[in-house]
């Protein structure tokens, strides 16, 4: 890939360096720094004219990298790049997505305005998408969706047996749905009231299960409090489980608190790197941005 270049954020080198490697494009330097009164520094160590600029940039704690990831696209352009594809595996800002409350920012519909004038693509993994039902309806660039259904279904069925899954909530039914049918196994999926940040009320159907693998299966795993809701139900019940996510949006309190509420694992994917991670998304970004630089 002779054109493209690409350069990954702090935190994502590990990442940006096999996708690098696996498609033969070169990897560029990027320095990202930040002075002693929090301003951001940012230098492109690399010549970019006329070339497609990839930037790895997963955006978990967005608001600690979205000025440097603006000030870069900015200067890329201003360095002659031709486009900007950023591969974001993790897209932040997707669940406040109504003003629920008057006078709220509807911040899913202002950060897709923004990330969408400064970058010319996106590729990004199971964004939480609810009452938006596609990105294209609040982006204006053209974006990737990605899946890791398939992988994960692949996972589960290296590595566990006779998994039941259960969704948190309606929500996370999109895919619990589709990987217990990739699995041809069973799943159920709860209702959920979510009081506060950290405190939820969760209904789970009945069930029943002697063998299985109990797979708690959603996209996000942020403050943990939907998983230890039912974690806490469940060993009531004298089962465990197994706590499964696309994006570990977790910190090591939640790991404890989860393990400590009867998780008998912590899952995740690699789309926001952590200990926890287990399924690889190199593949699917690999074979989809392969594509995608074919076409540009
Ligand atoms: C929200 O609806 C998401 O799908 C997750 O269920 C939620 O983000 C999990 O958050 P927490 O771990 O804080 O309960």
């Amino acid at each position: 890939m002779n054109n493209s270049i690409i350069f990954s954020f702090p935190g994502n080198k590990v990442f940006a360096h096999l996708l690098a490697k696996k498609l033969h494009v070169e990897e560029g330097d990027l320095i990202i720094k930040r002075f002693p009164d929090g301003e951001s520094y940012v230098r492109i160590n690399s010549a970019v004219r006329n070339k497609i600029v990839i930037l790895f940039c997963t955006l978990n704690n967005p608001n600690k990298k979205i000025l440097s990831l603006m000030f870069t696209a900015q200067t890329l352009k201003e360095l002659g790049a031709q486009k900007i594809i950023l591969i974001s595996p993790y897209l932040p800002y997707m669940r406040q997505d109504k003003r629920f409350k008057p006078g709220e920012a509807i911040t899913s519909q202002l950060f897709a305005k923004f990330l969408s004038s400064w970058v010319d693509y996106l590729i990004t993994i199971d964004p939480h998408l609810h009452r938006v039902h596609h990105l294209s309806s609040i982006y204006s660039i053209p974006v990737l969706t990605l899946h890791a259904t398939t992988e994960i279904a692949q996972w589960i069925k290296e590595n566990l047996k006779s998994p039941f899954f259960i969704g948190p909530d309606s929500e996370s039914e999109q895919w619990v749905s589709e990987i217990a049918e990739l699995l041809k196994a069973p799943y159920i999926v709860c209702s959920k009231n979510r009081l506060s940040a950290h405190e939820v009320k969760i209904d789970i159907p009945p069930f029943s299960s002697t063998n299985e693998t109990l797979i708690l299966m959603d996209d996000i795993i942020s403050t943990g409090s939907s998983m230890v809701a039912i974690l806490k139900q469940l060993s009531l019940q004298g089962h465990n489980g197994i706590c499964l996510a696309i994006h570990p949006l977790l910190n090591k309190k939640t790991k404890n608190n989860l393990l400590a509420s009867g998780a008998a694992a912590i899952i995740t994917c690699n789309t926001i790197s952590d200990s926890t991670n287990k399924i690889n998304m190199l593949d699917l970004i690999a074979t989809n941005l392969e594509k995608i630089l074919g076409t540009i």
